[in-house]
């Protein structure tokens, strides 16, 4: 054995390391809520990656290093992080992480991590019962919404009776699925993804909150029907990603059961509302679909990726990737629940339940129901600003942590108007006191804050206004 493997595996020196990685975390943690540092220290694309060239030639502790990573990163945990949906994520699984990146089992098979194999079992029928699921419910954690709602989809494809997919190719019937227009792009992405070409998405127009017209899903599926298409899923969105709208579930729900087609719900940034005692009724009708997707790194505090897959019975999960033509003479797999590669794209795959349940095991579901609860609160205070203010609208009311708005000027037309805001948001992002991001919609360029952060309280809110209305004057 080399003396440097024997120092790379040094017990004393990670005990020290790790005493001082986590005071330096500490320290941030504490930096940011209270506001003593920025929220982004933003660097141009290049400029980044030349700093990361030269950092290799020079001398540096790993300290150092891990200092330079956490002032050169944004910064979730301060109040004036208001961007993309992401957690800030609760310490105690940040310190899980550590536990799953030192223990590293690879969870192909339940061989390869007793533990957390359990826990990718129990994280979903702890959210299947919060959807309102019987004892049938069950699934697994995956890498990400995108292989989440494609997973979903490649289940509500493999459950069509009079022909397999999976072994024996596409054949000549086209199938379709609908969804609305507003829905993550992951979806789109999907269909293609499946083979199913421009004809295998059809996209539903949207009302004037930005939620599928259901009643135009009668139509468009007739219509794909009198074209010779098939559909075999309708998707809701729980809630879209620009505007964070709430699709109407019930409805979607009820039609899919009129037609007898899979019925997927994309969960990935609203589903955690289940746990929200406050605004649960905005998903009634959740419990209805035959699965449904929800990320734990978006509002349930957890690092980044973890998502849950969730089946209303959980027979289901066990067809996608089954090589059986008839998946009813799998059904005895389900005794091999504990062998997670069956049916997940992974086959090693990141210990992530570890980190969602070391939360709830600290604090109880409630947890997530305090911090989904206040970010949807926050939106909504946020909104009445922008609202009671002159100078701005709303693209719509918010239904959850997502707030979409601009700047408006009488003077301007819609270009000027485009540009204006456009060019706000990234001086936003130069200066670093806050950091939000934008949107388009109708072609209007839209400022978007998704409230992810349970400490930003009114008064950031009434700066970042402020401070959108100075840079508009200079
Ligand atoms: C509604 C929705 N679905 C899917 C995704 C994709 O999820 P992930 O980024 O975890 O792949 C997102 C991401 O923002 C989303 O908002």
């Amino acid at each position: 054995m080399s003396d440097l493997l024997k120092k790379i595996y040094d017990q004393e020196s990670f005990r020290q390391q790790g005493h001082r990685l986590v005071d330096l975390l500490a320290d941030h943690l504490g930096a940011s809520l209270s506001e003593k540092n920025q929220v982004n220290h933003y660097k141009e694309p290049n400029d980044q990656l030349d700093i990361w060239k030269s950092f290799l030639g020079q001398d540096h502790s790993s300290i150092d290093y891990f200092s330079d990573i956490i002032n050169g990163s944004i910064n979730l945990h301060h109040p004036k992080y208001m961007g993309h949906q992401i957690s800030p994520p609760a310490p105690i699984a940040a310190l899980s992480a550590l536990v799953t990146d030192m223990m590293n089992n690879g969870m192909g098979v339940y061989e390869m991590g007793g533990p957390s194999t359990a826990i990718d079992r129990l994280i979903p029928e702890i959210i299947g019962k919060a959807i309102g699921y019987n004892y049938q419910c069950g699934g697994f954690l995956t890498s990400g919404g995108t292989l989440a709602n494609l997973t979903c989809l490649l289940t509500a494809r493999a459950q069509l009776k009079d022909r397999h997919i999976w072994n024996e190719g596409m054949g000549d019937k086209k199938l379709t699925l609908m969804v609305s227009e507003q829905a993550h792009y992951c979806v789109d992405r999907a269909a293609r993804i499946m083979g199913l070409g421009d004809d295998g998405i059809i996209k539903i127009p949207v009302n004037d909150r930005y939620q599928m017209d259901v009643s135009k899903l009668e139509v468009y599926y007739n219509e794909a029907i009198d074209k010779g298409l098939e559909v075999f899923a309708v998707v809701g969105s729980a809630c879209t990603t620009s505007t964070g709208s709430y699709d109407d579930l019930e409805s979607i729900g009820a039609f899919a059961k009129s037609k007898g087609i899979w019925f997927h719900i994309d969960g990935a940034h609203g589903g955690a509302v289940v746990f929200s005692e406050k605004y649960r009724h905005i998903v009634n009708g959740i419990e209805q679909a035959d699965s449904v997707i929800v990320d734990c790194h978006k509002m349930m505090m957890t690092p980044s990726v973890t998502t849950a897959v969730i089946y209303k019975e959980v027979q289901d999960s066990f067809t996608t990737f089954s090589q059986n033509a008839n998946y009813l003479f799998e059904k005895n797999q389900d005794k091999e629940w504990f062998n997670m590669a069956k049916r997940t794209f992974e086959c090693t795959k990141l210990m992530m339940g570890v980190k969602f349940y070391a939360i709830i095991q600290a604090h109880g579901t409630q947890a997530i129901d305090a911090f989904v609860t206040t970010l949807h609160d926050n939106a909504r205070v946020f909104a009445d600003l922008v609202t009671e203010h002159p100078q701005f609208e709303l693209a719509c009311y918010p239904e959850s942590n997502i707030v979409c708005y601009r700047l408006i000027d009488d003077q301007l037309d819609e270009d000027a108007l485009n540009k204006l805001n456009a060019g706000i948001r990234r001086q936003l992002l130069e200066d670093g006191e806050f950091y939000i991001v934008q949107t388009i919609i109708d072609g209007k360029v839209y400022l978007r804050n998704t409230m992810m952060n349970p400490f930003t309280e009114k008064k950031h809110m009434e700066r970042l206004l402020e401070t959108l209305i100075n840079y508009s004057n200079s």
